[in-house]
């Protein structure tokens, strides 16, 4: 049905027959009618990478030369590759450990787990698990927490290199309250991250995140170091964790007892900023929101991870009526799936339980263009707009007996996006395309 992967030819014009959907804006913002592009017969056209054309199959193949080659997928969804803005590297030998809420879980399963990073070799073996069950998954951009060894993000970057990916990571930042063989100290913390910066950042397709892991493990100086970094570096990433859990809260208030909220502490260090991502905002108050809203700064949603620690239900409506920007994540080792199908089923669950709703649109937008605008990368991913970067996945509606069964009953392009969200899971994308290659094969 397609090139195998060792034959792909990136440069090589190459057209994608299938149903064809993407999101054009937030439906939040332009409504649902306006929010996206679907062509029941539609044909994608990529070249050098690129997405080049987009529309009917009828209208665009009379246009192509006959020496380019079509690929013709049956009873499947063509759409932009899913982006995770909210994912650690470290923790995917850790996923799905019992019983604890944040704290606990971090001092029991996370800090023993994320001390093997230490090892080069581990962080390789690790890497490209980790990218393996991304690609399966059929993301092709994620914002990646590192451990607090540079070696885990060199390994990461590495591996994402040869894929040539979309990705964002950074090495974490922590030099108090944890275990010994765990922090690292502000000058070493900053030394490591500005390697990896010099080093990665802006090379191929990878950008660097900094990276403090929440505010009770920075000290005022890592943090002071951090706002440094990125104002020495252009268009540098920041990423870390907020209002998650409320003993985390309690905590932040008694180290930080001056700052009028969380969000506060960031703020006063200058984290805050159009490329500053912070996960969770879980129990944040509208005066946090404004000014993240203010600051162009954005929230990761990771459903599944608050719900696994117990953490909360995470407020959109709200994030939504301050025009915060949202991107969805995974969270794994929190989170309890790469899929960010899967992630979206656990999110109509969240807003349920809030007496909300979550459309299917406004799930495809978070789970592709609204990762983009989280991540400022809306010119180059998160949908198929000619001139877009071709990161886009296959989607089978055959892919389960009961997902064939229940797809056949579909009578709209929601209802079938509602089911494959309710039902999907890896098994669901057959194929994931990386700048026009081929990168994962189900
Ligand atoms: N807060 C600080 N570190 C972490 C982490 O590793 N995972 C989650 N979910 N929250 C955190
Ligand atoms: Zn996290």
């Amino acid at each position: 049905m397609t090139t195998p992967l060792s034959q792909a030819l990136p440069h090589a014009k190459k057209a994608y027959r299938a149903a064809i959907v993407h999101s054009l804006a937030d439906p939040a913002e332009v409504g649902v009618e306006a929010s996206y592009e679907y062509f029941v017969d539609g044909l994608m056209l990529v070249e050098d990478g690129r997405i080049v054309a987009l529309g009917d199959a009828e209208d665009l193949l009379a246009t192509l030369a006959d020496d380019v080659e079509v690929v013709t997928y049956d009873d499947a969804l063509i759409t932009a590759g899913f982006i995770d803005t909210h994912i650690h590297l470290p923790q995917t030998g850790m996923i799905g450990s019992y019983g604890e809420q944040l704290l606990d879980w971090l001092n029991t399963y996370v800090f023993p787990c994320e001390k093997q990073f230490e090892d080069p070799e581990h962080s390789a073996q690790v890497a490209d698990i980790f990218l393996n069950e991304l690609l399966r998954n059929g993301t092709t951009t994620a914002l990646v927490f590192g451990s607090r060894h540079k070696e885990s993000v060199e390994a990461l970057f590495s591996a994402a290199e040869k894929l040539n990916l979309r990705l964002i990571a950074g090495k974490v930042m922590m030099d108090r309250n944890a275990p010994d063989y765990l922090v690292d100290t502000a000058q070493s913390s900053y030394d490591d991250s500005k390697a990896l910066i010099e080093r990665w950042h802006g090379k191929g397709r990878l950008h660097y995140a900094v990276t403090p892991r929440f505010a009770p493990t920075s000290t005022p100086e890592q943090m002071t170091l951090a706002g440094q970094l990125l104002t020495e570096y252009p268009d540098l990433y920041l990423q870390t964790h907020i209002s998650e859990n409320l003993k985390e809260i309690e905590w932040v208030k008694a180290l930080f007892p001056e700052h009028k909220n969380y969000l506060d502490v960031y703020d006063h260090f200058n984290l805050l900023g159009q490329r500053s991502v912070f996960a969770h905002g879980v129990h944040l108050c509208d005066e946090e929101c404004e000014r993240l809203a203010e600051t162009g700064s954005a929230i990761a949603f990771c459903p599944t991870s608050n719900l696994f620690l117990g953490s909360g239900l995470f407020d959109l409506p709200m994030a939504e009526r301050h025009k915060v920007n949202v991107g969805l994540g995974t969270d794994v080792g929190a989170g309890t799936s790469f899929s960010l199908l899967h992630t979206l089923n656990e999110a109509y669950k969240v807003m349920q339980l809030q007496g909300a709703r979550l459309s299917p649109f406004k799930s495809l937008y978070l789970a592709t263009l609204g990762g983009a605008c989280a991540l400022r990368l809306e010119d180059k991913i998160g949908n198929l707009q000619p001139g877009s970067e071709a990161d886009f996945v296959v989607l089978d509606f055959n892919a389960t007996p009961l997902l064939s069964y229940r797809m056949k009953q579909a009578t709209s392009i929601e209802e079938q996006l509602f089911v494959l969200m309710t039902l999907g899971d890896d098994r669901t994308v057959s194929e994931t395309y990386s700048a026009g290659v081929l990168v994962h094969k189900r």
